[in-house]
């Protein structure tokens, strides 16, 4: 076959409609495929100008191009391939996509003198196009208002995407292209101990990183708890991207914490409870025969002569049943079993006057007593007799704990919402070992030498502080001394008329 026969057959053979046009436009030839797409025979097309074969044959309305924008004249004029993409209709109505393709033919001193167009049916390309896009634009409408944050890096750590969840959480406004490393998201060496675990295969799998408590680290360097699992992304065999998903822990925390806290309080309380009966019962049991006692002492005591031997012995036994009295008294304030009798009180006022009431002043030789009293009344409705021994407890404890020298602090002051009128009472004694801790407001709990402490103090006060609505806690401990915080509800407006304050 000759080279010329050749080429026509290639080209009659092109699988795309193709034409072959002159510069002014009109067709010199046209493929096979063009004439079966639109109807004609070679003569009724060639010798035409491609704007009259495409009115008459084309099926769509209207040109593929205009007069300003022609691309057969850029073609010359560039002497370079161009393309054009149009969009029409079918007989349905369904979008069809068309492209164009100019392609020039030079002659042997290197003039275009004619250009082939060739017409591809890119439809069902750009369908595809469509329906991926549309995918896409899904996908990252589902990572974007996803509740959880979501981010992902490049194999060398830098941050490709971040939803808007992982926006809040790491405190970063994400843009693309933005110098984001995923090592400023975790503290000092935990990306690294991240990205081991997840190419470690006995970690959920290789690539894979299950559900693991972790620590990350937002822009204002501020340490959050979390929930992550990672993934690697692969392509084939190498490791193209990470991504991770991270669960806010701080409300969850939080939540667990307050609960352990009144699990504990519950427990306590529950303690407290029963031991309170336990005293309640022994103590009563044991206040009948004690008054016997004491009663018929005193009697022979009476009828005993100012020599008598005897008499000795009878005040040791009954300064002995007096003690006795004395415990089953604590013991039944312990367990709420006395009875109260409330007015209105001023923290102050308490305060100064139970200081007052210890006997023993020499306790206080080598201490320096501060009294940080608020400048404001502190009223409240309680049993003053009651809460000045609760006081005086708190103190001698605090003695004890110095062993008579140090600086013991009795700090007075409100707090608001609700109202409440507080006292602080502040050591700079030995503290309470953290295994007392749970112990020390336990009737008979003592780590004093037998015959000093009767560990009464602090469970005679908490049985006195809730039978008065308040609270009694010890809000610090440790080598610097103890703080023992007793909180009583303040009284409302009607009490305060009632002192005279207001009104
Ligand atoms: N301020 C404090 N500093 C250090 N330890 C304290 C303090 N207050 C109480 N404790 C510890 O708590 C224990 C119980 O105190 P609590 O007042 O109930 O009994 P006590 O002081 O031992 O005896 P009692 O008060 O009956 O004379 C004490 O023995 C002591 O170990
Ligand atoms: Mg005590």
């Amino acid at each position: 076959m000759k080279e010329k026969d050749w080429r026509l057959r290639v080209f009659d053979s092109l699988s795309f409609p193709t034409l072959v046009l002159r510069p002014d436009r009109v067709v010199l030839s046209a493929n096979r495929v063009f004439l079966e797409k639109v109807g004609a025979r070679i003569e009724d097309v060639a010798g035409k100008t491609c704007h009259d074969v495409f009115q008459k044959f084309s099926s769509n309305e209207g040109l593929p191009c205009s007069e300003q924008n022609c691309p057969l004249v850029s073609t010359l004029r560039s002497r370079k391939g161009h393309s054009l993409l149009r969009t029409t209709q079918d007989q349905q109505g369904n979008p069809q996509w068309e492209e164009r393709v100019f392609s020039p033919i030079f002659d042997d001193h290197g003039e275009v003198f004619a250009v082939i167009e060739s017409i591809r049916d890119v439809t069902e390309l750009k369908t595809m196009e469509r329906v991926v896009a549309g995918i896409q634009e899904f996908m990252n409408r589902v990572i974007q208002s996803s509740v959880s944050a979501i981010v992902a890096a490049d194999c060398d750590g830098q941050i490709l995407l971040m939803n808007q969840a992982a926006e809040e959480l790491f405190g970063w406004g994400f843009h693309p292209g933005i110098e984001l490393n995923i090592r400023q998201l975790y503290p000092e060496g935990k990306a690294s101990e991240v990205m081991k675990k997840l190419r470690d295969a006995d970690q959920g799998g290789k690539g894979k990183l299950p559900l693991t408590r972790m620590d990350i680290v937002n822009a204002r360097g501020e340490t959050i708890p979390v929930e992550m699992t990672a993934a690697i992304i692969y392509e084939g065999t190498s490791e193209v991207a990470t991504m991770g998903i991270f669960h806010d822990l701080r409300e969850k925390l939080a939540v667990e914490g307050k609960l352990k806290e009144a699990q504990t309080q519950l427990v306590q309380s529950e303690k407290m409870a029963s031991l309170g009966r336990l005293a309640a019962g022994v103590a009563h049991e044991i206040n009948n025969p004690l008054t016997g006692i004491l009663l018929y002492g005193s009697m022979l005591m009476e009828g005993l002569a100012d020599d008598d031997a005897k008499r000795e012995k009878l005040t040791c036994m009954l300064e002995d049943a007096t003690r006795c009295r004395d415990i089953v008294k604590d013991l039944l304030a312990y367990s709420r079993q006395t009875s109260s009798s409330k007015q209105v009180i001023d923290m102050n006022d308490l305060v100064t006057d139970s200081l007052l009431l210890i006997r023993d002043q020499k306790l206080f030789l080598n201490v320096t007593l501060l009294k940080d009293l608020s400048a404001e009344r502190l009223l409240f409705s309680g049993d003053g007799k009651q809460l000045s021994q609760v006081i005086i407890n708190l103190v001698m404890n605090a003695l004890d704990a110095m062993d008579g020298k140090g600086t013991l602090t009795l700090r007075t002051f409100r707090l608001e919402d609700p109202h409440r009128v507080c006292l602080e009472v502040i050591d700079t004694g030995s503290g309470i070992p953290s295994e007392f801790l749970s112990h020390v407001f336990d009737p008979f709990f003592t780590t004093k030498e037998p015959g000093k402490g009767t560990g009464l103090g602090l469970s005679t006060a908490y049985g006195i502080v809730k039978e008065n609505a308040g609270e009694i806690s010890i809000k610090e401990t440790g080598a610097g001394g103890t703080t023992i915080l007793l909180t009583l509800p303040g009284t409302q407006g009607e009490d305060q008329q009632r002192f005279g304050l207001i009104g």
